[in-house]
């Protein structure tokens, strides 16, 4: 039986039981445990994949925590998890015509597209049923995979840290932009000011902005990170200098420093993942009819706002989840044209998954977390490798 990571309840409750409720204490990496599970049989229409790579994403590390949802109880007790995976097709299904044996593919995780294509559920987390690809092998329908663009420029841990975070940054782009479109036509205001906070989705829809010829701004804690940006034009703001917006000070000195930076303008467009300290700081910075986008609540679930405020700004706060499966491809086309991720310094081994989620959680990594599953690789990835 292949591999595969699991967290289960009773290990969620015995790590908040040893921390007595503590979630600042909890070791994510003491419930994500190494399992086993049973590959269903390959169908008709269906792919069975060998992992090579995947990369740490967070609803792992919320999965664990059970801090927004106990999705391992809500789901019967245990799930495999996983939702960002780069695999080699061993087999395909007689009704398969779009992959064959040898082919490198992606995984995206829209879980069961609604009607217009977004998805109802995450796969590996709240889609029944649904094994996670932190694991050696794996059988999806072969509507969840997409080719790898092996040459897009990327090496194979680039590639692999795209696969949840590239769609959900297209996502947010199109509709941040979208939305201020319509308030401010392209001919009144060309360049926008587009300013996202630290994390690996962010720091993709700043890609974009910069590609489309926007100014943009990386607000991060992390030198690395704004470094590597602003080799791509990214112009970074030093989160750690304003205390990561601990009191009301830090926030009005952002906001004076913002003002500077652009002439008075501000923000148009804003990308907060992580909410609670970080929300109240992008909201202060937006110019008229911004937009504020989001698709995470790492640090907070819950926004506040003054309603009378917002409307005379004309500012636009807009909740969106994750691409459609269409949107997934098409933001795979921009691999290495656009989306040039940074990636942390250690190529963690497997077996050492857990601990680069306790590390992602910590944050004290360089960059997106990449996992190598696969000891032997194929060929044809050989040369992608560092
Ligand atoms: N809906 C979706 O489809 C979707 C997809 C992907 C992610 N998400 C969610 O979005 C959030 C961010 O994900 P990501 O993949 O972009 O993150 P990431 O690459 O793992 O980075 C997280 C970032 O959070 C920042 N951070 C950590 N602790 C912080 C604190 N106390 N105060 C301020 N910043 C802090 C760090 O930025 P600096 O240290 O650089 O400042 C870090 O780089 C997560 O909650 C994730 O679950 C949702």
């Amino acid at each position: 039986m292949p591999r595969a990571f699991a967290i289960s309840a009773d290990a969620i409750a015995a790590e908040r039981e040893r921390v007595g409720g503590d979630l600042d204490q909890f070791d994510v990496a003491r419930v994500i445990h190494l399992d086993e599970h049973t590959l269903r049989e390959v169908g008709p229409q269906d792919v069975h994949l060998r992992i090579l790579a995947v990369s740490a994403e967070h609803n792992v590390d919320h999965a664990a925590l059970a801090d927004t949802q106990n999705i391992a109880e809500v789901r019967g007790g245990k799930i495999y998890p996983g939702n960002s995976a780069v695999g080699e097709v061993l087999a395909v299904g007689d009704r398969v015509t779009r992959f064959a044996p040898g082919d490198i593919v992606l995984t995206h995780c829209n879980g069961e597209p609604d009607i217009y294509g977004y998805p109802l559920r995450i796969w590996a987390y709240d889609q029944p049923d649904s094994v996670g690809w932190y694991g050696e092998e794996a059988v999806v329908a072969d509507w969840q995979v997409i080719p790898a663009p092996l040459d897009c420029g990327l090496g194979l841990w680039e590639i692999a840290a795209l696969p949840l975070r590239a769609p959900t940054a297209y996502h947010l782009w199109r509709r941040g932009l979208g939305i201020y479109r319509l308030k401010v036509p392209r001919e009144q205001r060309a360049q926008l000011n587009v300013l996202g906070f630290g994390g690996g989705v962010s720091e993709l829809f700043l890609m974009l902005a910069e590609r489309e010829g926007h100014r943009a701004f990386f607000c991060s804690g992390s030198p690395e990170r704004r470094k590597h940006l602003e080799q791509l034009g990214i112009e970074g703001i030093d989160q750690k200098q304003f205390n990561r917006f601990a009191s009301r000070d830090d926030v009005k000195a952002f906001s004076n420093l913002t003002r500077d930076l652009t002439g008075g303008e501000r923000m148009h467009i804003v990308c907060d993942m992580l909410r609670g300290p970080v929300y109240q700081a992008g909201l202060v910075v937006m110019g008229r009819m911004g937009v504020n986008v989001s698709a995470g609540w790492q640090l907070d679930t819950k926004c506040q706002y003054n309603s009378a405020n917002l409307s005379v700004r004309q500012i636009t706060l807009d909740h969106s989840h994750y691409e459609t499966v269409d949107g997934c491809r098409a933001a795979t086309e921009l691999y290495g044209h656009v989306f040039k991720p940074t990636v942390h310094r250690e190529i963690y081994a497997f077996e050492d998954l857990p601990r680069a989620i306790r590390e992602m959680g910590r944050n004290v990594q360089t960059g997106i977390p990449i996992v190598r599953v696969a000891e032997e690789m194929p060929e044809v990835v050989k040369p992608l490798i560092g």
